[in-house]
């Protein structure tokens, strides 16, 4: 039996990287998983590899319509939820101070922040009792790394809502906890490399952690399903660092 047998969860963000290398780690551990992401064919594709306990639901959550779609449709089908890995968003190439736009700004906060607070908003009528929420936060909401002002700051946000939403949500039998990567090789990490420099990214990225290496998706997976699982029921309000030693170690 695995570890989530019998559960369902809501990975959203699951079409490519950390959500997608969650999404396999609870189907292998049992779980029914619905995945999420705004592109159709990257999206059904992952379902499609995933196999029969994996189902795609088309999703953007920075509409919030769309969001009642979504777990309109998980009540349709007469599912509850037990985990929500609430893990889409991501950031874009540097904005420094000086060329920050308000459109960017207003972008990766909603997304990140405001697409991320509604999603939890809106799970919790189908959240049962017992129930794990394991937010994404990031490595760089810990340290000032210039040009990434913006998105750490979204990631700060999330670590304060995770600690808020703990103490609200505690009485109903629901944690919360932040995972928190560090640098993973992720077609979103790669994305930030301007043209043919993704090689210089990646070592860059890699020499910033202890280990000096990037993660594999797959070893943020298994942190999540830390937090995700009973193996951390006394747990909540916390982050769990899953950055090779890149904030707490001096190197
Ligand atoms: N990789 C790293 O080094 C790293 C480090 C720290 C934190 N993180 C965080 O980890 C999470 C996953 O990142 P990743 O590296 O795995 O990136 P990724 O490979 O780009 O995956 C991001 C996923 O989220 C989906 N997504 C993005 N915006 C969305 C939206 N508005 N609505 C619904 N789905 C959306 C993407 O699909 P669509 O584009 O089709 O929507 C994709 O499935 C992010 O929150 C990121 O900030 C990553």
């Amino acid at each position: 039996m695995g570890q989530l047998t019998g559960k369902v969860a809501l990975v959203t963000g699951a079409s490519t990287g950390i959500g997608r290398a969650t999404a396999e780690r609870f189907i292998a551990e049992g779980a029914h998983v619905y995945l999420t992401g705004r592109r159709k064919l990257e999206l059904e594709a992952a379902a499609e590899s995933l196999g029969d306990r994996a189902v795609a639901i088309q999703n953007d959550i920075s509409d919030l319509d769309d969001l009642d779609r979504l777990f309109g449709r998980i009540a349709d089908d007469g599912n509850r939820l037990d985990i929500l890995f609430a893990n889409a968003g991501g950031g874009e190439a540097e904005q420094p101070l000086d060329s920050l736009t308000p459109e960017a700004f207003d972008h990766t906060f909603g997304i990140n922040v405001r697409g991320t607070v509604f999603t939890v908003q809106k799970a919790l009528p189908l959240l049962n009792e017992g129930g794990s929420i394991v937010l994404t936060g990031s490595s760089s909401a810990s340290r000032g790394i210039a040009g990434f002002g913006v998105y750490s700051a979204t990631k700060a946000a999330i670590r304060q809502l995770s600690r808020v939403w703990a103490a609200e949500l505690a009485p109903r039998g629901l944690r919360v906890n932040t995972l928190v990567p560090g640098p993973t090789d992720t077609p979103g990490l790669r994305g930030l490399a301007g043209p043919g420099q993704v090689g210089a990214l990646l070592d860059d990225m890699a020499r910033s952690t202890p280990l000096g290496r990037t993660a594999d998706p797959a070893e943020i997976a298994n942190a999540v399903l830390f937090l995700a699982s009973d193996q951390s029921s006394f747990i909540t309000g916390s982050e769990l660092f899953a950055d090779g030693g890149e904030v707490q170690v001096f190197q």
